[in-house]
């Protein structure tokens, strides 16, 4: 290559990557020019000292008694309309209706959509965004909300302190497939390029969450894509849900994070932010270490219950062997006893028997006698 050739090439770089930067809307992705590492450059706030997500090291945690469990409102009543999925280039959105929110928090919060965050496909490689003492899970499920006590809608709430809170669910892999994740995935074919977009049966939401919903770890955050805004309060279940290894593949593997008309496609995967520096923010725990081994009040119930059964059982049986023993002066009587009502009982079955077997071959003879009459009454 010549030098003039050089000089233009270079200049053309310099006037390509001014551009970029002046453009308002900045596609940015996982890896890549504006990855992860670069955002902040484009993204202030991705750069600030409370962003999420965060590595929870279980040791460093501080119980709190007074993180209630969460309850999500409306959750199940998903109505008739049809929800939309979205793919939005950086995961699969589901936008939920105005009438699911969440108590539990000292505001209510509305919700407003729910997306996923994966790895690439191959197993033992985690997609979740949290992590626990340095583990990742395999994937990451995220239910948005806005506070709609303090803030109008959900772009006024966004760059607010206070102004989002977010479930962060935990999803493992095991044998057993997870129906509820299927009124997702199993749609998921339907949007596999960028911007595409499709309705889908509206579903029970909370199906998505974990049983448990009062053991979580709580902390102050940010959203996990760009803009970052440092808005959010955190809530990550400790309880995880479980989808099949399929359904994880098929989760990671089916989706583009390129456009239907790009020439060259993109799988949309691992499309997960590394964990942030804590920066001296404290990890609240709504349990106590210890408090997994404790008795719920059911299991306290449970045992009350088995031990009184226990102790009537063992009065039974104590009261029938020291009558046993009163009535009959040695063990040589009770033994003489026996045989004598037995005989008669056999007697009895025996003749029974036989009445019985009378009875059938009569019956039998009568039945071979009119063979077709039990067919007949079953025509109306
Ligand atoms: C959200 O609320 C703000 C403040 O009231 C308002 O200016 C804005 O238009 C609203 N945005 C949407 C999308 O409704
Ligand atoms: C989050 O920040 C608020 C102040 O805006 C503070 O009152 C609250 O305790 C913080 N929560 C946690 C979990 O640190």
């Amino acid at each position: 290559m010549n030098s003039p050739a050089l000089i233009l090439l270079l200049i053309f770089l310099f006037f390509q990557r001014t551009a970029a930067n002046s453009v308002e809307e900045i596609t940015w992705t996982y890896s890549g020019s504006v990855g992860q590492s670069e955002w902040s450059e484009y993204f202030p706030d991705c750069g600030g000292a409370s962003q999420s997500p965060v590595d929870v090291t279980t040791t460093q945690t501080k119980y709190d008694p007074s993180l209630v469990p969460v309850t999500p409102l409306g959750y199940s009543q998903h109505g008739n309309q049809p929800f939309s999925l979205h793919n939005n280039g950086h995961t699969v959105v589901i936008e939920l209706p105005g009438w699911m929110g969440l108590q539990g928090l000292p505001w209510l919060f509305t919700a407003v959509q729910l997306h996923l965050h994966w790895g690439n496909g191959s197993p033992g490689h985690g997609g979740s965004e949290h992590t626990i003492d340095g583990r990742s899970a395999d994937a990451e499920l995220h239910v948005v909300h806005y506070n709609s006590e303090l803030y109008p809608n959900m772009s006024a709430a966004m760059t607010q302190r206070d102004g989002l809170a977010v479930l962060g669910i935990f999803i493992e892999t095991g044998e057993e497939t997870n129906p509820a994740f299927n009124n997702i995935i199993n749609y998921m074919s339907r949007i596999r390029h960028a911007d595409q977009k499709e309705f889908i049966p509206a579903f029970d939401v909370q199906s998505l969450l974990p049983r448990s919903l009062g053991r979580y770890y709580r902390y102050n955050g940010s959203l996990t894509t760009p803009p970052c805004y440092q808005s959010v309060i955190w809530t990550v279940f400790q309880e995880r849900v479980q989808i099949s290894k399929a359904q994880l593949l098929k989760m990671e593997t089916i989706l583009y994070s390129s456009k239907a008309e790009d020439s060259h496609r993109m799988l949309l995967q691992d499309n997960y932010r590394v964990t942030q520096s804590l920066n001296h923010r404290v990890v609240l725990a709504s349990f106590s270490a210890e408090s997994g081994k404790e008795l719920s009040s059911g299991e306290v119930t449970a045992i009350v219950i088995g031990v009184m059964c226990g102790c009537v059982g063992l009065a039974v049986i104590v009261r029938f062997i020291v009558k046993t023993i009163r009535s009959s002066s040695s063990w040589d009587v009770l033994h003489n006893n026996r045989p004598a009502p037995s005989p008669r009982v056999n007697d009895q079955e025996h003749s029974k028997e036989k009445k019985q077997d009378l009875a059938l071959s009569t019956t039998s003879e009568a039945e071979k006698k009119e063979e077709p009459s039990p067919s007949s009454p079953a025509e109306p």
